[in-house]
């Protein structure tokens, strides 16, 4: 259950503000700041954190490194979980398509041990794109691959192309198609008396989903993972944070491992993975150094149409990290609610995610 601040919080937020912005604040309205009790947070030794949606990732993974899997192996099997379910409408096979009815997905992970990383963005027809990641990390000198390529060096390791459009996926893309505007040819389920005929945009909001899942194996080596269908009804060849190195995730084996679901927009602005990791490298806790990074974007953000009459962000970023003693904490934007799955020796648990600003929906 998140909390009040306390004056040592409040203290190291207005601090960090101040050293990332210097005097220019914006959206400079009071922040609620809440964060969850220190006490949770874990000791040294193995641990699996995941977004919300990755308590069956997590499991997987814990399972995989308590046989002494590699960190990357365990992390990347985890999410294969989540990137096969149809129900999960914001990851792999089942992700909601891009505006033409076409699911395209984005995945990265980074080995800590060696520093490696490999991703693939836009890749169409891949139901495991962070395996594919996972392949370019180990079996090209690149680290990112896009769009038809990403496909081709899929088919040539063996990964069959199918399609991951489910039923379910493309009648909400054809809801938000219909509904998008009255004055469009498209049509809505609608009676002959009835005006405004697809005027129901709002309840077509798009969602951004995603799940990232970062480990410590028993040899005390870190890896992340990203993957994830994107924006809902995106562009066709938007790519997002999540496979980008510093933005989705980061993972350095001396320090830590960070990663992010959310807004990736605001993520690839501010490169915010990076940031985190490099924040607790320099001593914050992983909770401090996702609020701090939450802080990043909130000042960076100045576009009006994404402040709501506060001046506050009207979005939503979640950050997910752990330091190399098996410390965990999280943050996000906006949220009261939010929490991340983690697992260690004492079994699964919840973690509340901090944050700046209530969210009052
Ligand atoms: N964070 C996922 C995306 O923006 O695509």
């Amino acid at each position: 259950m998140a909390t009040d601040p306390t004056p040592s919080r409040r203290q190291f937020l207005k601090t960090a503000a101040a050293a990332s912005v210097g005097a220019a604040t914006f959206g400079a309205a009071p922040r609620v700041v809440g964060a969850r009790t220190p006490a949770l947070q874990k000791a040294a030794g193995p641990v699996v954190i995941s977004s919300r949606n990755g308590t069956n990732a997590v499991q997987k993974a814990w399972d995989m490194i308590q046989t002494g899997a590699d960190a990357l192996d365990a992390v990347v099997a985890g999410v294969n979980l989540v990137e096969e379910d149809p129900n999960d409408t914001s990851v792999g096979y089942g992700g909601l398509p891009n505006a033409n009815g076409v699911v395209q997905l984005d995945s990265a992970c980074m080995h800590g041990p060696t520093g490696r990383a490999g991703g693939v963005g836009c890749i169409e027809g891949i139901k495991y794109p962070s395996k594919v990641a996972k392949l370019v990390l180990e079996r090209t000198d690149h680290v990112l691959l896009v769009g038809q390529g990403a496909q081709d060096f899929a088919v040539m390791h063996g990964f069959p192309v199918e399609n991951l459009l489910t039923e379910r996926a493309r009648l909400a893309w054809v809801q938000w198609r219909e509904n998008l505007s009255t004055r469009d040819e498209y049509l809505p389920p609608h009676d002959a008396n009835t005006s405004d005929i697809g005027a129901d945009y709002e309840p077509q909001q798009r969602t951004w989903g995603t799940i990232h899942c970062s480990a410590i194996d028993l040899a005390g080596n870190i890896s992340s993972v990203t993957t994830t269908s994107g924006l809902a009804y995106k562009i066709p060849g938007r790519v997002g944070d999540s496979p980008i190195i510093g933005a989705g995730l980061y993972c350095d084996n001396e320090v830590g491992a960070a990663g992010s679901t959310g807004r990736g927009e605001a993520n690839l602005e501010n490169l915010a993975s990076f940031l985190i990791v490099e924040r607790i490298r320099m001593g914050d806790s992983p909770e401090q150094a996702c609020l701090y990074a939450c802080e990043r974007i909130a000042d960076h953000t100045r576009k009006a149409y994404l402040l709501n009459d506060k001046g506050e962000p009207d979005f939503n970023v979640q950050f997910y990290a752990l330091n190399k003693a098996g410390e965990v904490g999280g943050a996000e934007i906006r949220g009261g609610r939010g929490k991340f799955a983690a697992i260690n020796s004492d079994g699964p648990f919840l973690v509340d995610l901090a944050y700046l600003y209530k969210n009052e929906r």
